[in-house]
């Protein structure tokens, strides 16, 4: 009889393309994808811990789960990602949640079918957390769902530290994959139709530091890949400030295939706040590197991330997010109220900011926002640019430019997933809409 999973993900991409793994892992062993998880023999959870309210969602599903579990005892639920690679969560998970029997942290998710053999064959719960190992985790092919894009990772883990951050106390320090085996990935995917590439590093400026002299690795990465054959997007996530090279910008520039847009996290606009967060870079040496990367790529797209309410924010420090924010002019914004994680460092800093300050920053920092997206928005009327048709739904056809806006395209004879040239005509809410120019 077909045996069905459901993999429910939290957080980032990275996750997102690890949950194709276990995917891959799952196909690999004769399950298929169901979405309706009364249906399911086995069902995943793969967390987030980088914000409290990503932990809580993942608690509250786990444990919805439990009456499910206790008409169909034979099902397996597993729970692995960020959040169980802190122990002291994985211990609660294993206490509070009897009915789970697979827990796995980070750093072992590869070990994955080796756990599900194990629980299907004794019956008995794993629960394995395991400390960093030195080596890069081994590559196991994914089931991917993403459509025309392909996530492909380039690094893992972070040294950066971030005082705020939890990331790289569960993802570990920064390994990075051989340049060969990344190209030989792109090469095989673009040959195998994927429209679109986006390389996952929590810090890809630093690829490859660890390789020969470690210098411009990243930008040499990024020309062998653009150098490959075939009609595809290269994009890549996430830059540092402090580590985004002139060489990279240039490489961008000049290439044939890599988008040109940026995300470029920024956290705040006070340097008494940025020195605290620990981000290693000024708001002068910020607004420096944009001007550079205008200067190169004058139409470059530009996204953000920006923590509001950290410990000590002052309304001063918050106006200058505001005034940078003017400044930049992001295409997109991601605002995230601070969140306080346990084991970093700002953890135990004086200051906390309570949380009616904190929504209410947040608030008149999305409404600059919007505000900033119409008239970068109107910008694109009357442009012809080029858009990747993605779907087509109840008779319209969607794309998307090449920095991720959502296009209605008019006038196509003939849908397939490819590239074609549209002129934009109008707006509407967050989409743009144009026509086919043949
Ligand atoms: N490596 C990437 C992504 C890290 S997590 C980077 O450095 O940009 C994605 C975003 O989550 C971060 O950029 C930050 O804005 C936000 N974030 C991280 N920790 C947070 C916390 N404790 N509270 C609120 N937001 C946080
Ligand atoms: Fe976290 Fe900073 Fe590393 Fe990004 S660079 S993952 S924000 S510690
Ligand atoms: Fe990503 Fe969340 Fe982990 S943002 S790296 S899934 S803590």
């Amino acid at each position: 009889m077909q045996k069905f999973y459901k993999i429910v993900t939290f957080g980032c991409q990275m996750n997102v393309h690890e949950s194709e793994k276990l995917a891959g892992v799952l196909e690999s062993m004769g399950y298929r994808a169901t979405e309706d998880e009364t249906q399911a023999d086995v069902v995943v959870f793969n967390t987030c811990c980088v914000r409290e309210a990503a932990e809580q969602k993942a608690m509250g599903n786990i444990g919805a789960l439990k009456p499910l579990k206790k008409k169909k005892k034979d099902m397996i639920i597993a729970v692995c990602g960020c959040m169980t690679q802190e122990k002291k969560r994985a211990e609660e998970i294993y206490k509070k949640f009897p009915f789970v029997n697979i827990i796995l942290g980070t750093h072992n998710t590869y070990k994955f079918k080796e756990y599900l053999e194990q629980v299907l064959a004794t019956k008995k719960r794993v629960y394995q957390v395991v400390p960093e190992e030195p080596c890069l985790p081994v590559e196991v092919e994914s089931y991917r769902t993403s459509g025309y894009n392909a996530w492909v990772n380039i690094m893992y883990g972070c040294n950066n530290f971030c005082t705020y951050c939890i990331v790289p106390y569960v993802r570990g320090r920064e390994k990075s994959r051989p340049m060969e085996d990344i190209v030989a990935e792109c090469k095989k995917l673009i040959a195998d139709g994927y429209k679109e590439i986006t390389l996952l590093g929590q810090n890809v400026n630093s690829y490859g530091n660890t390789f020969n002299n470690g210098k411009n690795n990243f930008a040499e990465l990024l020309r062998q890949i653009d150098a490959l054959d075939g009609n595809f997007n290269l994009k890549f996530l996430t830059s540092h400030p402090k580590d985004l090279s002139e060489e990279v910008v240039k490489v961008i520039a000049e290439s044939k295939h890599i988008s040109h847009m940026i995300h470029l996290p920024v956290q705040c606009g006070s340097d008494r706040i940025l020195k605290l967060m620990n981000r290693n870079y000024t708001v002068e040496h910020y607004i420096k590197t944009i001007e550079m990367i205008r200067k190169y790529i004058p139409d470059v797209n530009l996204s953000t991330d920006i923590i509001v309410g950290f410990p000590t924010e002052t309304e001063e420090d918050f106006e200058m997010t505001l005034d940078l924010m003017k400044k930049v002019q992001y295409n997109t914004a991601f605002c995230f109220i601070y969140s306080k994680r346990t084991g970093t460092p700002a953890e135990k800093m004086d200051g906390q900011v309570p949380l009616a300050t904190k929504r209410e920053r947040v608030n008149r920092l999305l409404a600059l926002q919007r505000e900033i997206e119409k008239n970068i928005f109107n910008r694109f009327l009357g442009q012809t640019i080029k858009v990747l048709m993605t779907s087509r739904k109840e008779g319209k056809v969607l794309g998307k430019t090449d920095c991720g806006i959502n296009v209605i395209i008019e006038g196509v004879k003939e849908f397939k997933v490819d590239f074609v040239t549209v002129k934009i005509k109008d707006i509407k809410n967050t989409k743009l809409i144009g026509e086919i120019v043949e």
